[in-house]
């Protein structure tokens, strides 16, 4: 590991969660999902597990497996002590075949193609893939918001050409929800605050907080021309 990796874990250690996310995308998920009281859900890079434990909270019954390839972020997802299997593991080699398949934030680490291709032989009969996806809201982005995403996400399409992307693989999508600013608040006021404990202990270490410094003014100064979409997809 580099010493740059090692100082982005500590930026990111005991936040609540990675990314962006809220509990009503996860509940509207299950809702239009119909996902049984007794589902098997695959938490597709948990994280230090946020969404496994709203899962286990909504629903009480269901079998929850998540796996994350980080373990610091296993072992944070493990101390909530919760009823849920947390795994450090491959998104990609679920354990079996599920009623859902959720994903915050991680699809862009493989494309959507690898992603839905490989989900689609875990899925049960009925059952579904809700995943979510950075992506323009708009078809004229301002500079500041095109410079920073060419650089940070260069394969970053819009929310309607996901949807071809996605439909092109075989799939129905259900719905296509963006998360909308709170779910980004949620994310970055803790960030925020556990950055300003860490300035000037390196030169290192300042160098990956002036990257998320300019990823938050960015933000800041841009958001609602992108945001991450919830896609909630059902092979056709
Ligand atoms: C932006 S974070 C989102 C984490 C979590 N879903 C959340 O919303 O809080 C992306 C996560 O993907 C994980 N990840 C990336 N590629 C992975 C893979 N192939 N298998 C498992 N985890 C992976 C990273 O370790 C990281 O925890």
């Amino acid at each position: 590991m580099t010493e740059e990796f090692d100082a982005f874990m500590e930026l990111f250690k005991d936040l609540p969660r990675e990314g962006p996310g809220n509990v009503d995308s996860l509940l509207s998920v299950l809702d239009m999902a119909a996902t049984p009281p007794d589902a098997r859900i695959f938490d597709a890079a948990c994280g230090s597990g946020a969404d496994s434990e709203l899962f286990a909270r909504a629903l009480p019954n269901a079998e929850i497996l998540a796996v994350d390839r980080q373990a610091q972020f296993i072992e944070a997802a493990q101390a909530r002590g919760i009823r849920a299997s947390f795994k450090v593991g491959d998104m990609l080699e679920p354990d079996g075949k599920f009623d859902l398949i959720w994903s915050a934030g991680a699809v862009y680490f493989c494309g959507v193609e690898k992603a839905l291709e490989t989900w689609r032989k875990h899925l049960k009969p009925g059952g579904k893939i809700a995943f979510s996806e950075v992506v323009w809201l708009t078809d004229e982005p301002s500079t500041q918001a095109k410079e920073y995403w060419e650089e940070a996400y260069p394969h970053m399409v819009g929310i309607h050409q996901m949807i071809g992307r996605i439909e092109a693989l075989g799939f129905r999508v259900i719905s296509a929800t963006p998360l909308g600013r709170p779910s980004w608040e949620a994310f970055y006021d803790p960030i925020k605050k556990r950055a300003e404990q860490l300035r000037g202990q390196g030169p290192v270490m300042d160098a990956v907080l002036a990257e998320n410094d300019a990823e938050v003014a960015m933000f800041e100064a841009c958001f609602g021309e992108y945001d991450y979409v919830v896609y909630l997809v059902e092979p056709a």
